[in-house]
């Protein structure tokens, strides 16, 4: 049982037998038959004009980012999001893009007012303003769907573009009870992870224009992200999109049955309000050793990133029946 992430699945016998099925060519001069199959489908799919199959969400981010902006150009996010706080400043350090990072509410939102005071005035002392980056779903946590057309409205009335990080836009449809097209409506662009939940090995999506796909697919061949034969990856991509969408109901209710567990075993608390999907975070009372608890918990075969709170993330390869042998050993050990 691996807690540690849902990047952490492997593919599934059907995608294994896709990806050894798979039509392939040479990606890069554009003709392999699964590849385009799977941009066509995908940008249909969320509403898009275009896709772009990208090594990883990283990348997915990355070119994202600079197809959106300029150098000395700015993009908004929150101090919590993955691609600034996570990716090694790619856009940064790759894009001279300058991250303006503003704190994140408790429900992983971004206020509007401290938004509003961070777009620089068109003035030689500033970078420019371009671009608002969200996250969806964000440590787990799902924007509702009014602060997402609130976002719309504020980035139309600042002549800002939006992307949308959509690693697990999936979890946050499936939390919603809405399609993922609903979401995706209000960005200009958004990446989809296929290799988290969804069980996909790699592999993420790009989505937008016609125009910012085609910037953003020579941006790949710059940073080296041309791949030649993917069709066996984007094989496996598709079944994630077409299969395991359904996998994640589960995930969610595993999730919260784990967090339930938790807050009955003494010294652990979690904030049940922001258990949406698929991410648990447990506080742990000073007098639980956190490193000790995760070497325990691994002689019995379990996973844990150790760490105050600590994380745990749910999915295809842990059952439900897992999350209660899980319980049951942290509540001996504690
Ligand atoms: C929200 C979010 N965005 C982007 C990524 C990056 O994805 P990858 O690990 O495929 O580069 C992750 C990875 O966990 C993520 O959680």
């Amino acid at each position: 049982m691996d807690f540690r992430s849902d990047t952490v699945t492997k593919p599934t016998p059907a995608m294994r037998e896709a990806m050894a099925q798979a039509l392939v060519g040479d990606d890069v001069y554009g003709d392999d038959p699964t590849v385009n199959d799977l941009e066509q489908w995908a940008a249909n799919r969320h509403g898009f004009e275009a896709a772009l199959f990208t090594t990883s969400g990283t990348q997915a981010n990355l070119l994202g980012l600079m197809a959106h902006c300029e150098r000395g150009d700015e993009y908004l996010c929150g101090q919590q999001a993955h691609n600034y706080r996570y990716e090694a400043g790619g856009a940064a350090v790759l894009g001279s893009i300058q991250p303006q990072p503003i704190e994140n509410n408790p429900d992983g939102t971004l206020p509007f007012d401290k938004l509003q005071a961070a777009i620089k005035p068109n003035d030689s002392h500033f970078a420019r303003t371009r671009l608002l980056s969200l996250e969806n779903t964000i440590n787990g946590k799902v924007l509702p769907m009014d602060y997402l057309a609130k976002a719309r409205e504020f980035v139309d009335n600042n002549g800002l573009a939006m992307h949308l990080d959509g690693a697990r836009v999936y979890n946050a449809a499936i939390a919603l009870d809405v399609d993922v097209k609903e979401i995706a409506q209000y960005f200009d662009s958004m990446t989809v992870c296929l290799s988290k939940g969804l069980a996909a090995p790699i592999g993420s999506l790009l989505l937008g224009s016609k125009e910012y796909i085609a910037k953003a697919r020579r941006l790949r061949k710059m940073v080296g992200g041309g791949m030649r034969q993917a069709g066996i990856l984007a094989a496996a991509g598709k079944l994630a999109l077409t299969e395991q969408v359904e996998q994640l109901k589960q995930d969610h209710i595993n999730a919260k049955r784990l967090a339930e567990g938790l807050n009955q075993i003494p010294g652990f608390a979690v904030n049940a309000e922001f258990i949406h999907t698929n991410i648990v975070f447990a506080k742990l009372d000073e007098c639980i050793d956190s490193q000790l608890l995760a070497t325990k918990l691994a002689d019995d075969g379990i996973t844990v990133t150790p760490g105050n709170p600590m994380r745990f993330v749910t999915h295809k390869d842990i059952s439900g029946q897992d999350i209660e042998t899980c319980l049951e050993k942290i509540a001996s050990y504690v």
